[in-house]
């Protein structure tokens, strides 16, 4: 039996990623989104224009994608409610935000320079995706909300991801991503069933193997 209903937010679950950009006076901000999607080497961000993050992206053009595994919950946890906008918008002031300079060291996390952009890796997260900014959209208006499209020059992955004897591909059953669950945090319950799509975009001695099966 369904319902209608009139739901606040429609996160059915979601990555978390960390953007770290670079502010005006050279340090770095910090912040956890979610409501990020990906296609072929591009990302699609969705954040606020009152957000630091935002406006340090269009101006700098860059930043890096941090995604944390599940264990870094905690961390990612601490950043919440925090921004590195000075003043506070009167929207999150409301909502109990405070201002924060220092997001890398609320969190314990820590900066590692980045290949091709000005903006920190985040040491931890075993994903770091250096990425620049291709279009920003109006989303949703009227409102401050923005879509972000970003494209990803350099992929930085933890090797204890990398499929055995790979150096391109990344096992899905080592990575642990988390998850934001509506407004709650959430781990993958691991591999439900073998996917007929693995074979096609896998590597190629596995495509092999299993066209070999076939
Ligand atoms: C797990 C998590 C996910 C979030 N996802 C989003 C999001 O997708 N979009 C957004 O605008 N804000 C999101 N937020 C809120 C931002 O982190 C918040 O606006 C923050 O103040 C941004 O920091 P900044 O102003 O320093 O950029 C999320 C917060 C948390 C803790």
């Amino acid at each position: 039996m369904h319902k209608v209903i009139e739901p606040k937010i429609l996160y059915f679950g979601t990555p978390v990623v960390l953007i770290s950009t670079l502010n005006e006076d050279g340090s770095a901000n910090l912040a956890p989104m979610s409501s990020a999607w990906w296609l072929n080497q591009s990302c699609m961000l969705g954040m606020s224009r009152k957000s630091k993050t935002v406006q340090n992206l269009i101006r700098e053009q860059e930043c890096v994608l941090n995604l944390p595994s599940a264990d870094l919950v905690g961390a990612v946890d601490k950043l919440a409610l925090l921004t590195g906008a000075n003043p506070v918008p009167e929207t999150k002031m409301q909502r109990g935000y405070s201002y924060e300079s220092d997001k890398f060291g609320t969190a314990g996390l820590t900066p590692e320079p980045s290949d091709l952009v000005k903006a920190p890796r985040v040491a931890e997260c075993p994903v770091q995706l250096e990425a620049s900014l291709i279009k920003v959209h109006d989303f949703g208006e009227p409102s401050s909300l923005v879509s972000i499209e970003v494209a990803v020059t350099r992929v930085h992955i933890d090797e204890k991801l990398l499929m055995t004897g790979e150096k391109n591909y990344i096992d899905p059953e080592k990575w642990s991503p988390l998850i934001m669950n509506f407004c709650e945090y959430f781990g993958l319950s691991g591999k439900l069933h073998p996917s007929r799509l693995a074979p096609v975009f896998g590597p190629p001695s596995r495509e092999e193997g299993s066209r070999a099966l076939s």
